[in-house]
């Protein structure tokens, strides 16, 4: 057998695996999954626990300090984190050159990556002390952000928040709060909200989070990482799923409701469709998460006195491609996409803000990453190729192409 050492001196030496379907790119002690037995773990504690039991802020310190706060710990990371909830004045003039039509995705990664320019000492990290303050600055301003590129979408003047709020009700009231009106929330929007967002808090090395620990790792600072992630997980296939499964859903509403029809449709290899919100690299069994989402999207709506026909749909959907031979030995299930936008749309937030609350969700777990990519001193990420270009050229003029 060789070692990693004589391997990686052997320069010629490379191992393909395009989509990393097999290849690990760090040890983390973070998130803990096992695929065929449908297990999600963060730092240990079960999903199902932390999601009935956990607040978001505690799972954003568990994931990003390894272990649940004691009472004055979170009420001290709370407080850091509002004395940083003001983002300077001139990121407003940034969001204003937005055009309205603009995909918040995009706007959220572009201002992500702005507020880099009047935070320039988040980007040198050289103590853990250093990393405290950039992650308390980012988990300040990051709902900022959120509320604005949702506002500016609903031209909804910018605001602040309300520091004496908990931080999940500051960022719903952030986002929602009309001028002239009295803010009031019903107590089971921000429990829904609360529990989506711990669902999506982490997920070891998915698209994004290998993204933010690709581009950390050249120190290019915490910010700049995040807002590369925000892009990765724009995607269809990534986070941008939760909105393509609604659109999808309405889609089917529209042309009758008629659900054999798409799953005809998936199952084409012809046809590029492909069922949104199913299939996972990883699990090879049920989503946990869907689990858990798709019994809250039934009691949100439930308490929320709403009813959604798209619910039924999906439900349908489901039924269908569970019982069918195409999806079963593929092991497609329906993952966290597949019912978390019933929920987002039951809690009037608009179809193309799903993914930006993804993202939010996500914060947490794309910093601990970060920072334990840090912490451990990695390398800098660089992939190599198996090259199959031309091999050497005789230079052509022009006259002669
Ligand atoms: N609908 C129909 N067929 C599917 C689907 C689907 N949603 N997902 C996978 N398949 C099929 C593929 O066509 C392939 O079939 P084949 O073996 O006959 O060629 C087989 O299942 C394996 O699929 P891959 O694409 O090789 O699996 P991969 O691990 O690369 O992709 C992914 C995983 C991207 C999630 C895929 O299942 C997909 O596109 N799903 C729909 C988009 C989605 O819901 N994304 C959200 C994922 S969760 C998250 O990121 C938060």
């Amino acid at each position: 057998a060789i070692d990693i050492k004589t391997l990686r001196a052997a320069s010629n030496v490379i191992t393909l695996d395009p989509g990393y379907k097999n290849t690990g790119s760090c040890e983390s002690a973070i998130t803990f999954l096992d695929g065929e037995k449908g297990v999600l773990r963060y730092r240990g504690y079960a999903i199902e626990d932390l999601a009935e039991k956990a607040s978001f802020l505690e799972v954003c310190y568990l994931l990003i300090f390894g272990e649940l706060p004691t009472k004055e710990q979170l009420s001290k990371f709370h407080k850091d984190i509002k004395e940083q909830s003001i983002v300077d004045e001139d990121m407003k003039r940034i969001l204003d050159g937005f055009p309205k039509s603009a995909h918040p995705m995009g706007v959220l990664a572009s201002l992500t990556n702005a507020l880099v320019a009047f935070n320039p000492s988040s980007v040198n990290v050289d103590s853990e002390e250093d990393m405290y303050k950039a992650i308390v600055k980012i988990l300040g301003k990051f709902p900022v952000l959120v509320a604005w590129t949702m506002r500016k979408k609903m031209s909804l003047p910018l605001n602040y928040g309300d520091t004496s709020l908990g931080y999940i009700e500051n960022i719903h009231k952030m986002m929602f709060q009309k001028p002239n009106e009295e803010y009031k929330v019903d107590r089971a929007v921000i429990e829904a909200l609360d529990k989506l967002l711990i669902l999506h808090a982490d997920h070891e090395q998915n698209c994004s989070t290998s993204t933010v620990r690709i581009v950390g790792s050249s120190h290019s600072g915490l910010f700049a990482s995040l807002s590369a992630g925000i892009a990765a997980l724009w995607g269809p296939l990534h986070g941008g799923a939760n909105q393509a499964v609604i659109e999808m859903l309405e889609a089917i509403k529209a042309d009758g409701g008629d659900t054999s029809k798409y799953i005809l449709k998936a199952k084409d290899k012809d046809d590029s469709f492909r069922l949104m919100g199913f299939g996972h690299r990883v699990y090879k069994n049920f989503d946990p998460r869907a689990r858990i989402i798709k019994k809250a999207a039934d009691e949100v709506l439930g308490e929320l006195g709403i009813e959604d026909p798209v619910l039924d749909i999906a439900k349908g959907l489901e039924k269908v491609a569970l019982e069918d031979e195409y999806f079963k030995s593929r092991n497609l299930y329906p993952n966290v996409d597949f019912y978390s936008g019933i929920i987002y749309r039951a809690l009037g937030i608009p179809t193309d803000m799903f993914t930006v609350m993804f993202a939010l969700g996500r914060l947490p777990g794309w910093i601990a990453q970060w920072k334990e990519m840090r912490l451990r001193k990695e390398p800098i990420g660089r992939p190599r190729q198996v090259y199959t270009g031309y091999t050497l050229r005789s230079f052509k003029t022009m006259s002669d192409r």
